[in-house]
């Protein structure tokens, strides 16, 4: 796995293709204990136990064009090579939950790469709807909610350009936002400061 956001985009996209209506992606830091967690929630087909069990093996994936598939390995790799955990929660018919939790502070931990890049990617993705990507740490959390940007816009205008720069800088902002900024005008970002 090259950064986080590569992974995330990978985690997110295994969820459309289960044919999840809701994805709820999330990363948040917790900077007292070193730790960051990553999770991917969604409502798609789930997996049966024989198949949730088989999942971090890069040579099972139920593609048929391929024999490896390497999301879900690369990811446990990632979060276990710094000492964190990785564990997915499925329900057949219900949906999944993957979390990682990573050590920050560990020399193999990977960087966070261009994280508005992958969020921009999986909101351009045709089956991609009700999609929120919530970011922070205990003081600070941006919350990305598409349903809001699709209530101005419909979803045929992320063809444009110029919408797509302005998704892409308003993650960018929401991602670098420091404490105590406010950035309540801007359509489709919630902060929360605690
Ligand atoms: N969110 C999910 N819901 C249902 N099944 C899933 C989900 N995520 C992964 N799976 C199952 O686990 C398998 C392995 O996933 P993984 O991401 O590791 O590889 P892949 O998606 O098959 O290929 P790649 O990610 O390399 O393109 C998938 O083929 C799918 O069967
Ligand atoms: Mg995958």
């Amino acid at each position: 796995m090259d950064d986080l956001s590569l992974s995330l985009l990978d985690i997110c996209m295994n969820s459309a293709e289960a044919d999840a209506s809701t994805v709820k992606a999330s990363i948040m830091t917790y900077p007292d204990d070193h730790k960051l967690e990553m999770t991917v929630e969604d409502d798609g087909v789930g997996m049966e136990n024989d198949v949730a069990e088989k999942a971090t093996d890069p040579f099972y994936t139920q593609r048929p064009s391929r024999k490896v598939g390497l999301g879900l390995p690369l990811l446990k790799h990632a979060a276990t090579n710094t000492g964190g955990d990785f564990h997915i929660r499925t329900r057949p018919g219900k949906g999944t939950i993957v979390r990682a939790v990573f050590h920050m502070d560990h020399v193999d931990m990977p960087n966070l790469g261009d994280l508005a890049s992958s969020v921009l990617t999986f909101v351009l993705h045709p089956k991609t709807n009700d999609f929120t990507f919530t970011y922070g740490d205990v003081k600070n959390t941006f919350v990305f909610d598409l349903n809001e940007i699709l209530r101005i816009i419909d979803k045929d205008d992320l063809s444009n350009g110029s919408i797509r720069r302005y998704i892409y800088d308003m993650l960018q902002e929401g991602i670098n936002m420091k404490e105590g900024e406010n950035h309540e005008d801007i359509e489709g970002i919630k902060t929360v400061t605690r």
